[in-house]
C-alpha cells in the first residue's frame, strides 16, 4: 500500500506517493525526475547515491538506494 510522504528537494517541497521499500534514489530519479543521483552498487558501497539529509551526508543509510524503509 502506498503511502504519501512530503519531502523538500533543493528548497522545492514534493508531495509523493510511495512504496513501502521504495528506494529514496528510485522517487528522487523516477517521480520527481532528478536524475543528478546516480544508482551504482544498489548495495550501500560505493556512494554513487549519496544525498545530503537534513543537511548531513546521509549515504549509509539504507534506503537510499534501496533494500530500506523510509524513516
Ligand atoms: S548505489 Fe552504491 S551506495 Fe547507493
Amino acid at each position: 500500500m502506498k503511502r504519501l510522504i512530503t519531502l523538500t528537494v533543493n528548497g522545492e517541497t514534493h508531495q509523493v506517493a510511495v512504496e513501502p521499500r521504495q528506494s529514496l534514489l528510485h522517487v528522487l530519479r523516477q517521480e520527481l525526475h532528478l536524475t543528478g543521483t546516480k544508482e551504482g552498487c544498489g548495495e550501500g558501497e560505493c556512494g554513487a547515491c549519496t544525498v545530503f539529509l537534513d543537511g548531513k551526508n546521509g549515504r549509509r543509510l539504507p534506503y537510499f538506494c534501496g533494500g530500506g524503509r523510509w524513516p
